[in-house]
């Protein structure tokens, strides 16, 4: 692998892979879980404190939509906690 490669994969990595290291409110609760499964699948995790309860809420039709069009899963249940969860830790 050349040495330009090498850096572009370093650099790809990062950018998929620094932002699901960063720390979340409430680690270890079941929306927190669920929100970093379900929401890193198409970009890095945004931050709970980004946006209002009422903006998550219409972000999270947004979302879901794009996740019915990819065919990807997401069921009311696992939108109920994932909105609870933001809803408690949003700005
Ligand atoms: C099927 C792919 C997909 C999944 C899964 C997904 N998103 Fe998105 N998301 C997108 C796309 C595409 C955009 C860019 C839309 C735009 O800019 O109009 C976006 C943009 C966003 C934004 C606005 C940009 C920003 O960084 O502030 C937020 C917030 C967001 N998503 C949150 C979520 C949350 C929360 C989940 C989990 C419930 C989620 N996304 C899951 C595709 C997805």
């Amino acid at each position: 692998m050349g040495k330009v490669a090498a850096i572009v994969l370093i650099g790809l990595f990062c950018f998929t892979g620094c932002s699901m290291t960063q720390t979340i409110p409430e680690p270890e609760s079941h929306g927190a879980k669920l929100y970093l499964k379900k929401c890193t699948q198409c970009h890095g995790l945004p931050g709970p404190k980004r946006h209002t309860p009422e903006q998550w809420d219409q972000l999270l039709v947004l979302m879901s939509g794009f996740m019915k069009e990819r065919g990807l899963p997401f069921s009311a249940d696992e939108k109920k906690l994932i909105q609870d969860y933001l809803h408690r830790n949003a700005r």
